[in-house]
């Protein structure tokens, strides 16, 4: 398996505090507890700056688009503003960026206007490492005779079964959904390789980024993904849904759209009026990355070098996170790890764990941890393809831990002594 590589400039250490510092709900307190949000896989929280773009839209901006008046011209420039921000973060074109609800919406939309274009017996190959919003929309097309195969994971670590891939990817291949980094157990996939691989067999390739956004920089040209999506609530944004998508293949697909909008680009992507205020938030949560990689490197000379500064930093702070976690983990009498537990492979992983306790279940561990102000997650995610090919979905699924940049050694600290508490009881 190739290496992820992280790209960016060397940069200073993450300033923790200057980061917790741009997001009030830090500071909530639980049962007098300060609270711990380990739970950003299911959405990160929100740096003020987002939640001023967002109140500055309705102050000054809420109308709808393309008025020949000013509330309607500032809402354009906003929502054109946004797009710049998100072409830099996935280094593509504007017209290349379509906004949408969320990721599963966005999706679904796409797999049936590529649909409209397959036929029966054609194959899309999907994973069981996957979240089911990269899943059930290719399975949808299963309708039109479309033949969906899945490719295994290696149960030992929970890492895609390449050799398996390379078997289920064949000249009938139309196209390849895969996932960045899983949103269960923190797997980084070689997507760049994958899509060699799917193009050697004339499909295309579609990315769910989601659950890696947060963790590392995306750049669709470098790898020649078709279509990648992701949820900027999922990095430190509004809830709301991102796609990339090729311009030739967006030209060509033909979306669900009402007569009067535009044919062109994006808009023919865009269906109905937008939720506007979130675009606005989506704009300002780029930027807030943008501002974090120069405070970590002044000489970033654009936006697209500052979120790399940025991405170079959080990556080296989450790591130090879970080393720490992941050894405290292991020592845990009754614990069993799932994914990648290696520090040595850690290059092949994000910062997001899961895990089970002997005696409990991850609901009782969750409620357990979220009395003393710990946010965690129980169940299966939406990785349901995961959850019932280990054999814990019948048994409440696993439960999951997950730190981003502004989480702290302390809080993983008090995560650890908790489950220490809970295991031996
Ligand atoms: C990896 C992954 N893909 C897709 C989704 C679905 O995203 P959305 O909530 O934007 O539809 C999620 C949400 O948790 C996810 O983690």
């Amino acid at each position: 398996m190739s290496t992820p590589v992280m790209h960016g400039t060397e940069s200073k250490p993450l300033d923790v505090a200057w980061v917790r510092a741009q997001f009030p709900s830090l500071q909530l307190q639980v049962n007098g507890y300060p609270a711990a949000f380990l739970d950003g896989p299911a959405g990160t929280q929100v740096p003020k700056q987002v939640m001023d773009a967002v109140q500055s839209y309705f102050l000054n901006s809420n109308a709808n688009t393309c008025g020949a008046f000013a509330t309607s011209r500032s809402n354009d420039a906003i929502i054109a503003s946004a797009r710049a921000a998100m072409a830099d973060f996935f280094n593509c074109d504007k017209d290349e960026i379509v906004f949408g609800q969320n990721m599963t919406t966005i999706t679904f939309a796409l797999s049936r206007a590529i649909g409209r274009e397959l036929n029966s017996g054609d194959e899309i190959v999907v994973t069981t490492l996957d979240h089911d919003a990269n899943v059930a929309p290719w399975r949808a097309l299963a309708e039109r005779g479309v033949v969906i195969r899945q490719v295994d994971i290696r149960e030992s670590d929970c890492t895609l079964d390449l050799e398996d891939l390379k078997k289920k990817i064949t000249a009938k291949t139309k196209l390849v959904a895969v996932g960045y980094a899983s949103n269960a157990v923190g797997t980084i996939n070689p997507v760049a390789e994958i899509t060699k691989l799917a193009h050697a067999a004339g499909a295309l390739m579609f990315i769910d980024a989601v659950h890696y956004a947060p963790h590392g920089p995306i750049d669709v040209r470098a790898l020649d993904c078709d279509f990648l999506v992701c949820s900027p609530y999922k990095f430190f944004g509004p809830h709301m849904g991102t796609l990339y998508g090729k311009r030739e293949h967006l030209l060509r697909f033909r979306p669900y759209k009402v007569r009067p909008a535009p044919d062109s680009l994006p808009d023919r992507w865009e269906t109905g009026t937008q939720v506007q205020e979130l675009i606005a938030g989506i704009g300002a949560a780029v930027d807030y990355l943008a501002e974090l990689g120069r405070r970590c490197d002044p000489t970033a000379k654009d936006r697209r070098s500052a979120l790399l500064a940025a991405y170079c930093a959080t990556r080296q702070h989450e790591m130090a996170l879970l080393s720490r976690l992941v050894q405290g983990l292991l020592a845990i009498p009754g614990l069993r790890f799932f994914g990648i537990s290696d520090p040595k492979q850690f290059h092949q992983r994000c910062s997001t764990v899961s895990l089970r306790l002997t005696n409990y279940t991850p609901t009782e561990i969750a409620t357990f941890l979220g009395e003393r102000g710990i946010f965690t997650w129980d169940g299966n995610y939406y990785a349901l393809n995961l959850t019932e090919r280990l054999g814990v979905e019948a048994i409440g699924g696993l439960l999951r831990i997950g730190l981003v940049h502004y989480n702290t050694l302390e809080e993983v600290d008090r995560l650890l002594a908790a489950l220490q508490d809970i295991a031996a009881r």
